[in-house]
């Protein structure tokens, strides 16, 4: 949408450089947050701005998703994630982010039919599965098949019925993207892939597509289901992330969304960004096996000379608890309580953030558990194998990045982005053939 239309111009900011003075229009967002639109200070002053990290930067306005870091804010589309997960399912919030509202009756249904008939997997695709090296991580196939997509069900360019082929892309990617990680996980154990079922849920019919084996039938667990849902929700967006900004700028370019989406699956990987809740059990995991001391890890963490983190602490938007961290936690519990399980990383998890938040070097630094912290206790109470959580990631962050796809997507004004830089390296210089090289 245009910038100009979409933020209310309150005022202006005034930059002074030497005698040059200009001035820059201030835009205050719903919410009240304010930015300097910069966009023309350039070719006002011949400046750019710099900001490594982006930290300080804003790439767009957004109507999708708010955040309020200071107060451990989470909002779709208006709406608290806390309220989306105790009330919503998984298929009910993909549609408010994608759509902008909560479906009727009738829209949830037809979202859900349409999910259901995109199901299926094209049957070629079974054969990139078997060429992969038996130790490929998950989510390297998940990014290289969603790319193939393209191939299978290329989006058809200027049709006139290019809104409705873009409405069934975007179902396409939620739906196939579930199957496509239930067969990586099957075919890794050289078991038959299990087809998706028209009775289960969108939820339910993962659990089968992974768990169903002649030797051990999948039994529907309400349970179970629940909790994934309230998963799925917490990581179903997040406004600007790593990976949320790579899919808008990998777009830009105007290449097919799948390869944008497969660009996201990428950034998300990262132990940084998403690869953190594999990279948390990870560390738990070490803990454990190092009889469960977890002071060494603490003082490590804290050691500038250490690369070492305490993995799922931390988060550049957040300064406070990560709310997404509180529901999974009580998600773990409720889970624990319901099937009668009980997981010693979680009492090793509890008491690190129990030392960690009375710590001076976590308070002074602001390092709260963030969703990455519990959600990996979760994920191995339903069964998933640890080097597929990123992925469980990945299928719960699918919606936020279609819609934020598509709220580019759908803006009059959507330019490539191309960020600039300050050039520091040598000044002018000539070739030297290779004979007089010292
Ligand atoms: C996700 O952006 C999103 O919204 C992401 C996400 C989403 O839903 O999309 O929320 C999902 O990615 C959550 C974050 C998962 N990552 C981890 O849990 C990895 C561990 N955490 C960090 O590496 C770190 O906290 C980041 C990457 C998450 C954020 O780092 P920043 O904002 O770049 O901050 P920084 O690295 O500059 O650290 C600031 C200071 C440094 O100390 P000083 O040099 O200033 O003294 O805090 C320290 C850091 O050393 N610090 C940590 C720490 N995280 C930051 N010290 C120890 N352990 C940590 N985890």
């Amino acid at each position: 949408m245009d910038i100009r239309k979409e933020t209310i111009f309150q005022d202006t900011a005034k930059l002074t450089i030497g005698d040059l003075s200009v001035e820059l229009p201030v835009i205050t967002g719903s919410e009240g947050e304010k930015a300097i639109d910069i966009s023309s200070l350039r070719n006002q002053t011949g400046f750019i701005t710099m900001d490594p990290g982006l930290g300080n930067t804003g790439i767009c306005t957004s109507r999708i998703t708010f955040m309020d870091g200071e107060k451990g804010i989470l909002r779709y589309r208006g709406i608290p994630v806390e309220e989306l997960a105790e009330h919503s399912t998984f298929v009910e919030t993909a549609y408010l982010l994608i759509n902008g509202m909560l479906p009727t009756r009738k829209q949830l249904n037809s979202f859900s039919v349409q999910l259901n008939d995109q199901s299926l997997v094209h049957e070629d695709m079974k054969g990139f599965y078997q060429n992969f090296p038996p130790r490929s991580h998950p989510m390297g196939i998940l990014s290289s098949m969603v790319n193939t997509l393209e191939s299978f069900y290329p989006i058809l360019k200027k049709s006139e019925t290019r809104e409705e082929e873009i409405n069934i892309t975007l179902t396409r990617i939620i739906s196939k993207v579930r199957t496509m990680a239930a067969m990586s996980y099957k075919i890794s154990r050289g078991h038959k892939v299990v087809y998706p079922r028209p009775d289960l849920c969108y939820c339910g019919n993962f659990f089968n597509m992974m768990f169903d084996s002649p030797v051990r039938p999948y039994q529907v667990d309400e349970n179970a289901i629940k909790a994934l849902n309230v998963f799925w929700i917490l990581h179903a967006d997040h406004e600007q992330n790593c990976s949320t900004s790579a899919v808008r700028l990998v777009a830009s370019g105007r290449v097919n969304i799948y390869a944008a989406i497969s660009a996201g699956i990428a950034a998300l990987w990262g132990p940084l960004h998403g690869g953190a809740n594999q990279a948390v059990i990870e560390m738990l995991e070490a803990i454990q096996a190092d009889g469960g001391n977890i002071r060494p890890f603490v003082e490590r963490a804290k050691d500038k000379n250490d690369p070492f983190r305490l993995m799922g602490f931390g988060h550049r938007v957040y300064k406070t608890y990560d709310p997404r961290a509180k529901i999974i936690k009580k998600t773990a519990d409720m889970l624990f309580e319901k099937m009668q399980v009980s997981d010693p990383l979680l009492d090793i998890a509890l008491e690190l953030e129990e030392v960690a938040l009375k710590d001076n070097y976590f308070i002074d630094h602001n390092l709260y558990p963030n969703v990455d912290f519990y959600s990996g206790i979760v994920l191995r109470t339903l069964g998933i194998p640890t080097n597929m959580f990123t992925v469980m990631f990945a299928l719960g962050r699918m919606p936020g990045w279609i819609a934020q796809w598509k709220e580019d997507a759908d803006n009059p004004k959507w330019r490539l982005y191309r960020p600039r830089q300050i050039y520091t390296g040598n000044k002018t210089n000539h070739y030297v053939p290779i004979g007089e090289r010292a």
